[in-house]
Parts: C-alpha cells; structure tokens; sequence
C-alpha cells in the first residue's frame, strides 16, 4: 500500500495526535455497523430506536435484550488488525489519545491505554433510577434485572440518543482535538454529534486531518487526507509505512 510522502513525514515528526474511531473499525471483528442494512432477529427495529430514554421506558425488556445480544457479540469478538495497530500508535507517538464512539471495548483488548470512550461500554450496566453502577447483576430470571439498592430497573452504561456524553471524556476529548498536530476520524460516518465536531474543531486550529473510511462521508471534502478502504487494512500498512 502507498501513502502519500507528505502525510508518512509529518506523521513521523507529529507529536500529538488524536484519533476518533466509530463503529467501522469493528466491522472486521464480526460487529455490525449502525448504519448497515439490519439482518436477522432485529431486522424490524432501527438501532437508532432502541437507543434512547424513551425505548428504555416503553419496552425496557426490547431494548435489555438487544443490548444483551450486543455484549454477547462483543464478548465474543476478536480485536483486529486496525485496533492493533491504534495501539501500536500510542507507543510509538510520545502523546497519542485514542477517542471511541464505541462501546465494544475492542481498543482496551487490544492493548491501547489512553482510551476515551465517549458512548459508554457495553460491559457495564447501571440503575436507571439511582444511576448506580453495578459490579454484576443476575440474568437468569426473564425479566430485566434491578437495582438491589433501590429496585430502580438495570439498563446498560451507555449514552444513548438525548442524553449527555460523560463529563470528563467529552473535556478530554476535546482538549486532544484543540491541541494536536494531526487528527484521525476512522469508520465514523460522521453523523452523530458532538463526537463529529471534534475533527472540525481539530481542522481549525491547524491539525492536518487524515481520514479512514470504506466510503466518502460529509467529512472528506475537508480532509487533506482521505485514505479509502478498510481501517483493519489500511491502519496497520501505514503503522508499517511509519515506522
Ligand atoms: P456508523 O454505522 O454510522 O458508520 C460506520 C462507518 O464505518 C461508515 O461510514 C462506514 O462506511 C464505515 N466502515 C464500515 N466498515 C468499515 C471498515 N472495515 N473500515 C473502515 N470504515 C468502515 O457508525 P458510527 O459512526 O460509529 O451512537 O456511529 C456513531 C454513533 O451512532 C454510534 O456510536 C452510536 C450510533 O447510533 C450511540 O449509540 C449514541
């Protein structure tokens, strides 16, 4: 695979550099995108509307089990070559912040550190009452498993539509995008804020912007690098390229 020489040499000089992944760089672990067509058993139910408060309130054994089957799948998934290769990144550039919509916990497995995850982890759950989160719960009943401490009903720690993103992961994530020499935004469509603002925020205070994604997306026209195709392919030829 070629890389433009310009993008390897201030690559190799860089810093600081920061690093929005979405749901693509899963894809090649077996985990479904958002915004793929839906097969099987939910094929009826966008994702969309299975993330929010008001799912949850309607139907909160619908949107329990769905996430079940979720953290089933990411349990069960591999890291693959492109999580490896964001953490190989973090050792090899002195100040490396990897930022994930994802909720798989996919990078942490795949050794990076300096993670944030801006969407939550599947693999925690919380009271959707009290907000307490919970160290294990038990799913062997049918029903969704609740609070022990005020009965509240358990739902999983993550943010869904119309709620706010952690505190500090969100400051931290923004801070990284305002002070770093280059920004990746890799498999994110872009589409979901404020997670997609933050490589703009990184453009204008002068980062170069690289982008990986198997598809054009409203982000590209303004990248000075937009390098098309897999992330699981691509991120760990320019690791090699690199270094
Ligand atoms: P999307 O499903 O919206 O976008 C996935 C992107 O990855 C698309 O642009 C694909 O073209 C691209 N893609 C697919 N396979 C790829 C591959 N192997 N290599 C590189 N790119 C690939 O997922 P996100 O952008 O992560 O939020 O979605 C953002 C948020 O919307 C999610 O965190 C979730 C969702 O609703 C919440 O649940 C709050």
């Amino acid at each position: 695979m070629n890389f433009p020489l310009e993008l390897l040499s201030f690559l190799r000089k860089a810093q600081r550099v920061a690093a929005l992944t979405g749901a693509g760089v899963s894809q090649e672990s077996g985990l479904s995108t958002f915004r793929d067509a839906q097969v099987g058993l939910w094929a009826q139910y966008r994702p969309e509307d299975l993330a929010t408060p008001e799912a949850f309130a309607r139907d909160p054994k619908l949107v329990w089990d769905w996430y079940a089957l979720r953290r089933e799948k990411a349990r069960a998934a591999q890291p693959n070559p492109g999580h490896f290769a964001l953490a190989e990144m973090e050792k090899r550039v002195p100040d490396f912040t990897l930022i994930s919509q994802n909720v798989d916990g996919l990078h942490r497995r795949a050794g990076s550190v300096n993670v944030l995850e801006l969407h939550g982890n599947l693999q925690r759950v919380k009271c959707s009452a009290c907000g307490e989160q919970a160290a294990g719960w038990d799913e062997s009943g049918p029903d969704v498993p609740s609070c022990p401490r005020c009965g509240g009903l358990f739902r999983p720690d993550v943010v869904w539509f119309g709620e706010s993103l952690p505190r500090k992961e969100l400051e931290a994530a923004i801070q990284a995008a305002r002070t770093c020499d280059a920004f990746f935004s890799i498999g994110t469509s872009g589409l979901v804020q404020p997670a997609a603002s933050l490589a703009y925020a990184a453009r204008e205070q002068g980062a170069l912007v690289v982008e990986i994604n198997a598809e054009p997306t409203p982000l590209t026209e303004t990248v000075d690098f937009f390098l098309p195709g897999k992330s699981g392919e691509i991120l760990p030829a320019l690791v090699k390229a690199l270094w």
